[in-house]
């Protein structure tokens, strides 16, 4: 009845269209879960994720990247092999499956609730028996403001961690950590709702835009970046 009634209001607000491309990506991430014997799709809300009043404040909960706008990004990106990639705030583990389907090297994902870890390593194994890879990527359980950017880490992927405070804290780390160990680097950041603290940084001089289906990603570079995109992308890995 809830799906009705959400997809009655959602084709009111939006049309047609869009609750169809709404709905396709849905049963898409859906069958990702099928397929894969993972757990990756529901929710969790930030209350549910840690004690502190705090981190509360500066997070947003659990909510997973669309599995097919992600794939279709990198494949866009066309990337060059051997970066090092790391999620800030990887939940249940899903982008960090999809990546290591690419040859990024190493792969890790930082998550401050221990239960998502504990799922994001449970989900890793499972991917696995399809995609060896993932069974090499790591897991830190830590607060992303604490986590101390790595040399041999050149992409960054974020979506929706944490409020602006945190991304400049964040634009901090990287500003030092490509001042001490200079290297081509990517920010993706799926929902960029907080931008401008990275807009205004200016530490990435080159920034596009790609819509997918119904995602937004603003992706930051010191190294050319292809074409922006308003609509569908190239076919995805299935
Ligand atoms: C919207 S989810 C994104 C999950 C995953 N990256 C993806 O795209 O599928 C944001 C995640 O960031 C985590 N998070 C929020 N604040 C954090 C912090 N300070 N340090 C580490 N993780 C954090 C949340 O627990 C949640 O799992």
């Amino acid at each position: 009845m809830n799906i009705i009634l959400r997809a009655t209001r959602s084709l009111m607000q939006r049309g047609p269209r869009r609750t169809l491309g709404i709905a396709s990506s849905y049963i898409a991430d859906s069958l990702f879960d099928l397929r894969y014997g993972t757990d990756t799709l529901w929710h969790v809300g930030m209350e549910r994720l840690t004690e502190s009043e705090e981190l509360r404040k500066h997070g947003y909960g659990y909510q997973p990247t669309r599995a097919r706008a992600f794939s279709r990004l990198l494949v866009h990106m066309q990337l060059p092999p051997h970066l090092g990639f790391v999620d800030l705030g990887c939940g249940k583990g899903r982008v960090l499956m999809l990546a290591a389907r690419f040859p990024f090297d190493p792969i890790r994902g930082v998550e401050l609730s221990g239960m998502l870890c504990n799922k994001a390593r449970f989900n890793l194994q499972k991917y696995a028996r399809h995609f060896p890879r993932a069974a090499h990527v790591e897991i830190h359980e830590n607060n992303a403001a604490d986590y101390p950017l790595q040399a041999d880490e050149n992409v960054l992927f974020m979506f929706n961690p944490f409020d602006e405070a945190f991304i400049e804290v964040m634009v901090t780390k990287l500003r030092k950590s490509l001042v001490d160990h200079p290297r081509a680097f990517y920010v993706i950041y799926n929902n960029p709702i907080h931008a401008h603290a990275l807009d205004e940084a200016d530490i990435l001089p080159v920034r596009k835009q790609y819509r997918i289906g119904t995602s937004c990603f603003a992706v930051y570079s010191n190294r050319e970046l292809p074409p922006e995109t308003t609509h569908k992308l190239c076919d995805a890995i299935a």
